[in-house]
């Protein structure tokens, strides 16, 4: 009898590791559908911003189609002390097809990036110079934020709403790097006060008067 249990529990056990594995490996395969697809040649620098599906022809690639040195410097401060300049596909056509993209992102002292997500691509943020207040909500409304110093980095999933502002009392600077050529950027203000949504909608759902959704609407609608 006893004999008989262990001979029908061990086979039970043995079909949940199978299924255990099974799920981690769907899981696993799910993962890598969710990101860009896998490059079908060495490289494919896009000929044009326009048509990144078209390539180059590679005999004529030069080591500057996978050099870039736009971000050398900070782009122009925005009134909340921040300066964004993104590095997807569009603007180095190098990295078409490869999956990676980055940003740099600068900060005047108390800067702040709004809150804003990524549709396509998780992020991990570097901070080169300052102290940079810096966190993500995930769906249940948890925020996970911290001050990182120098040297630090922090990772934001894909699609979860992440922020930053600079608390130390210098400039702060930050290199972000995506898993997407195109990882898509939506500022929460710049979507919804910046944007065509109907006033009446807007006025509703912020339980805002009309004279404090038109101020919202005048900061916002400049991206
Ligand atoms: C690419 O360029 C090389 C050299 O100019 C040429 O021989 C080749 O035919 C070109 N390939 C295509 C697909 O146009």
């Amino acid at each position: 009898m006893l004999i008989l249990q262990k001979i029908v529990t061990f086979p039970s056990k043995t079909i949940i590791n199978k299924i255990a594995v099974l799920l981690v490996s769907l899981l696993f395969i799910i993962g890598v559908l969710a990101s860009d697809p896998d490059p079908l040649m060495d490289f494919c620098i896009a000929k044009s911003a326009e048509s990144s599906l078209t390539c180059k022809n590679s005999s004529t690639a030069t080591v500057e189609d996978f050099t870039y040195s736009g971000i050398k410097f900070p782009g122009n401060f925005k009134q909340t002390g921040f300066s964004s300049k993104g590095v997807n596909s569009n603007v180095f056509p190098g990295l078409n097809t490869l999956g990676v993209s980055f940003v740099r992102a600068d900060f005047g002292v108390g800067g702040v990036n709004v809150p804003h997500f990524h549709p396509r691509a998780t992020e991990v943020g570097f901070v080169l110079e300052g102290k940079v207040y810096s966190g993500f909500v995930d769906s249940n409304n948890k925020v996970f934020a911290k001050v990182l110093e120098k040297g630090e980095v922090m990772v934001f999933p894909r699609g979860l709403l992440h922020f930053q502002m600079n608390v130390g009392d210098g400039p702060a600077t930050i290199l972000g790097s995506f898993d997407s050529q195109n990882p898509g950027l939506m500022r929460i203000p710049n979507a919804v006060f910046g944007s065509d949504i109907k006033e009446e909608l807007l006025e509703k759902a912020f339980g805002l008067s009309s004279k404090e959704l038109s101020k919202l609407k005048k900061r916002f609608s400049s991206i």
